[in-house]
């Protein structure tokens, strides 16, 4: 290990432990007590007192301490006991910027930390927190870690205020790239202040029961320390009484949380209309309206690419529970092609539009044009039909999910260039008024479908890749 991979280890560990990175100044610490620096001499490089460095130090010192369960690690000994560590202990970086130990990655091993270190996290990177400010307990571990980030500015307003207004239950709706994950990582770094003792990030892309969730989201509430069974399993009478129901109420309750739940459409069934539940999983959607309806001031934000279908009817008895339908950026996506190296930036808006502003489709287009056309965007958009290339097996795991009747409607749509109004159906449609309101509601609830007003009706119709891709599988 030299001194770049220790520096991008400490990195990583802060981020998944922390949700910031290393500034600066703490850089400069880890650089000079790798070549053996004084304090002295890392403050006058930095313009920064000595004793101001020594306190920052102290605080990095601590917060490895902590997180690699050693005893001291300090100016002295930090080199070796990286080195060791990685020698030792096979310690490698994971792409999502987990830090993996041996055969455990920061997901085990941090909890227990987070709670001992009490005051670490924030204090640690946050030159100006004081005592006095709360101490903001943050689990990032299962997170990506944040990448270069455009605009949202309105969308980051809405959430804000929201957040700030006590909403209980926050639904980031959007299709698969959309930057759903990105921007809640963004909110994470503004909102941090509006929450007093925990903020926590969880995938559900393995669809874990809503018991071993709650469990695991307990365990981190209580700082690692094992959930005492009754809670969970078979609350008592009086339990039940202060919780409704719901252990993790208790905690939601006693301080103010940020949960955010990723991956959400994993819950759900594939080949039903939207937002219905897998066997099994059912529990999800009284958890998610027991959320809104009980009193606390903790916020739980869902991120997915299907609206359940419990929060319609909160949102109609308005309740304190908001949806959120993210679209694509707008001009500012024309950043991405400027970092990729476009040519012709006259044509970069008829391209945007034609991706729908999605950031993921955008970068896939943009690496396809640059790798085989040389960056030409004339010559691809004179193209008969719009090439998907990988983009198919993405739009293949979101279209793969619908019902029958759906995937007649979108078919329907894909044949007809203007929006269709859906008062008129065509007689290859076998299906009943009733069954395509269903329907159409449901691909709306999916943000497969785009909605457009003419003659103060509405329209539907899909957008140019999704056309192309359900008019290649016909
Ligand atoms: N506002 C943005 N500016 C630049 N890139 C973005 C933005 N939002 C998302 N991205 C990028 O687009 C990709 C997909 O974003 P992600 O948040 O994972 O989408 P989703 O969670 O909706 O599937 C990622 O590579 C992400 O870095
Ligand atoms: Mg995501």
């Amino acid at each position: 290990m030299d001194v770049e991979e220790a520096l991008e280890f400490v990195d990583h560990l802060a981020w998944t432990t922390t949700g910031k990175h290393l500034d600066s100044l703490q850089k400069a610490i880890l650089r000079g007590a790798w070549e053996n620096q004084k304090y002295k001499e890392i403050a006058q490089h930095h313009n920064r007192s000595e004793k101001y460095v020594k306190e920052v130090g102290f605080k990095l010192w601590k917060l490895l301490s902590v997180a690699l369960e050693d005893e001291e690690v300090c100016k002295a000994n930090f080199r070796a006991k990286l080195e060791n560590l990685r020698f030792f202990s096979n310690v490698s970086l994971v792409g999502n910027g987990c830090v993996k130990i041996g055969n455990f990655s920061a997901d085990n091993i941090h909890y227990p930390k987070v709670s001992q270190s009490e005051s670490l996290q924030e204090e640690t990177f946050n030159e100006k927190t004081t005592s006095s400010e709360p101490k903001v307990h943050l689990d990032l571990a299962d997170a990506p870690e944040p990448n270069l980030f455009y605009n949202r500015t309105s969308e980051l307003t809405t959430l804000e205020n929201w957040i700030v207004g006590r909403t209980r239950l926050i639904t980031i709706l959007g299709l698969s790239g959309i930057g759903k994950t990105a921007l809640t990582l963004q909110l994470i770094s503004q909102i941090q202040h509006e929450f007093d003792y925990i903020i926590i990030y969880r995938s559900l892309r393995n669809s874990p029961p809503l018991q071993t969730l709650q469990t695991d989201l307990i365990q981190f509430c209580r700082g690692g320390a094992p959930v005492p069974a009754p809670s969970v399993s078979a609350p008592s009478p009086e339990e039940r009484a202060t919780t409704g129901g719901l252990p993790l109420l208790e905690y939601l309750r006693s301080h103010r949380c940020l949960i955010i739940l990723d991956d959400i459409q994993t819950i759900f069934s594939s080949q039903q209309l939207a937002g219905n539940y897998q066997p099994g999983y059912e529990n999800y959607g009284a958890f998610f309206k027991q959320i809104t309806e009980s009193s606390h001031n903790s916020c739980l934000i869902l991120l997915s690419w299907e609206k359940p279908r419990e929060i319609a009817t909160l949102e109609s008895e308005n309740r304190p529970c908001k949806t959120l339908q993210l679209n694509g950026l707008g001009p500012e996506a024309q950043e991405i092609f400027r970092e990729k190296g476009l040519a012709e930036p006259e044509k970069w808006s008829e391209l945007i539009d034609l991706y729908r502003g999605n950031p993921l489709w955008l970068n896939i287009v943009a690496t396809m044009i640059q790798d085989l056309l040389g960056g030409s965007v004339s010559e691809f958009l004179s193209y008969d039909t719009l090439f998907l290339g990988d983009l198919e097996s993405l739009l293949h795991q979101q279209c793969d999910r619908l019902t029958a009747s759906e995937q007649q409607a979108m078919g329907w749509l894909a044949s007809t260039p203007e929006p269709a109004d859906i008062s008129k159906i065509p007689e290859n449609l076998q299906l009943s008024r009733a069954e395509l309101l269903n329907v159409m509601q449901s691909l709306g609830r999916r943000s497969l479908v785009e909605t457009v007003q003419q003659n103060a009706r509405s329209h539907f119709t899909i957008a140019p890749v999704i056309r192309e891709y359900i008019t290649n599988k016909k």
